[in-house]
């Protein structure tokens, strides 16, 4: 890791921030970046699928791994996994949302037993060197808003940062962040770095989410799908320049490159998919991007979706 804390993150994005798609931000160099989140029962039992969404390669540096879990007597032996697979920064997921990942507790389940929070990040920063961060959403739900609460113990058990995501785990992905619960995070802080998060989709919502909240970095997650380059935008901006404007060919070059990594590195059949959500990302808008999705999605061959694009 470099001297200097991260400032411009990329987040982790389940079935999106995958090695193809790692190899595309690379390019652009963000502070850090995450891999998809996995979990500590997967990890533990040495799925192969599981070791899989966690491959990367040194252009990616320095990069995350996030794990998912409420156990804390695997959260040190996990931590230690993510440690010796090479990663820089390892990080507790506790805003999932998904019912199948919060009945037992993981992801934003944790946030409703903030103790074993403490627990388990106190056992992942005594099982390794590497900086542990915890992610968090605001609270459970608009009746227990605990990020500044959350903050506090999180400091407390060891952990150089805190990602707070504006939103409550009822609201799931609907409505707007509120920043209001990153500002109040970063009220509670001490040493303890605070990452905000929640509607960053281009260089001037950046800017705002600095101002209006004071956090020492964001982390920025939808707003990387087809925009590899946000970060420079970024940096552009908080640099008083005008972030450069892409067009339409080079984002067709971007989205024709991500689709070669995917070609290199998951199957025939692996990277088709991959093309349904992709070529949205990149030419969304394009006119004719949805005629260009249902023509991918029936495409037989890798060949068949190179022309398609070329055509576009
Ligand atoms: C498709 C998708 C997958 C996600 N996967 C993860 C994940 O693996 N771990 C995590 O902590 N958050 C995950 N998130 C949440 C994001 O990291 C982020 O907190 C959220 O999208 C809000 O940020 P945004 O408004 O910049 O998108 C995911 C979000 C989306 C849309």
């Amino acid at each position: 890791m470099k001297d200097t804390p991260p400032k411009i993150i990329y987040a982790p994005l389940a079935g999106c921030s995958d090695f193809p798609f790692r190899k595309m931000a690379a390019r652009y160099r963000p502070d850090l970046m995450f891999c998809e989140m996995v979990k500590m029962e997967a990890l533990m039992r040495k799925v192969p699928e599981t070791y899989r969404m966690l491959e990367y390669d040194e252009s990616m540096r320095p990069i995350g791994g996030q794990i998912c879990g409420s156990k804390p007597e695997l959260a040190g032996p996990c931590a230690k996994i993510i440690e010796d697979l090479g990663f820089d920064v390892v990080d507790l997921n506790c805003g999932c949302p998904v019912d199948k990942i919060t009945k037992d507790g993981s992801g934003s389940g944790m946030l409703k037993d903030p103790g074993r929070i403490g627990e388990v990040i106190s056992n992942m920063v005594a099982a390794v060197k590497i900086p542990v961060t915890v992610k968090v959403r605001a609270g459970w739900d608009e009746e227990n808003i605990n990020a500044a609460l959350v903050t506090e113990i999180a400091e407390k058990a060891g952990a150089k940062a805190i990602v707070v995501h504006g939103r409550t785990r009822q609201q799931a992905y609907r409505g707007p962040a509120n920043w209001a619960h990153i500002k109040a995070a970063k009220e509670a802080a001490k040493e303890i770095r605070v990452v905000g998060n929640g509607d960053v989709f281009c260089a001037e919502s950046a800017l705002r989410m600095f101002e209006e909240t004071g956090c020492d970095a964001v982390l920025v997650a939808r707003g990387t799908m087809g925009q590899p380059w946000i970060v420079d935008d970024i940096r552009r901006a908080l640099n008083g320049e005008v972030p450069q404007k892409r067009s339409f060919e080079e984002c067709r070059q971007a989205l024709l490159d991500h689709f070669t990594f995917s070609t290199k590195h998951k199957s025939e059949h692996g990277a088709l998919i991959d093309m349904r959500k992709v070529c949205c990302w990149y030419l969304k808008d394009a006119p004719g991007v949805r005629d260009l999705r249902k023509k991918a999605s029936h495409a037989t061959s890798l060949d068949e979706v190179y022309e398609l694009i070329h055509a576009f």
